[in-house]
């Protein structure tokens, strides 16, 4: 049972990281992880993607699509946070590609509670 639940993880960690890595190709991670520090994303979302506020979610591992379409709503207001509002306005295409192509890029593991 528990390899079973080994394996299952594993199949899951490996299809997250094949499609962190198609993301990838929509930015540069180098050019990403200095726009984090510019861009001062990593004051609440942290250097290594892990939050530093209780209020902000962790970026380390999302999967890029995700974190591109989710800038795009907070950029349009669909998407309503007075902070990530105001941040997300000003930011290219291209720093959003890359911000999120390190972002996706940084490796996760996760470790399942026994019930
Ligand atoms: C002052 C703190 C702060 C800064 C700086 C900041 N964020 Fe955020 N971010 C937040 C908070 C808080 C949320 C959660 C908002 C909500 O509830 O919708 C968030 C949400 C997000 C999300 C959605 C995550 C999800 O799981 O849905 C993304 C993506 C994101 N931020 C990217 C960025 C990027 C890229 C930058 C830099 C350009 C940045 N943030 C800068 C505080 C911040």
């Amino acid at each position: 049972m528990l390899r079973l639940l080994c394996l299952g993880l594993f199949c899951l960690i490996c299809v997250l990281g094949l499609s962190g890595g198609a993301a990838r190709a929509d930015g540069d991670v180098k050019a990403g992880a200095q726009k984090i520090r510019t861009l001062q994303c990593q004051t609440c979302h942290g250097q290594n993607g892990i939050a530093k506020l209780p209020g902000a979610p962790n970026l380390a591992g999302q999967p890029q699509d995700y974190m591109i379409a989710a800038i795009g709503a907070y950029k349009s207001g669909e998407r309503k946070n007075d902070i990530m509002n105001t941040i997300a306005q000003p930011l290219k295409d291209a720093d959003i590609a890359d911000v999120t192509a390190y972002y996706a890029s940084i490796a996760v593991t996760v470790k399942v509670p026994t019930p």
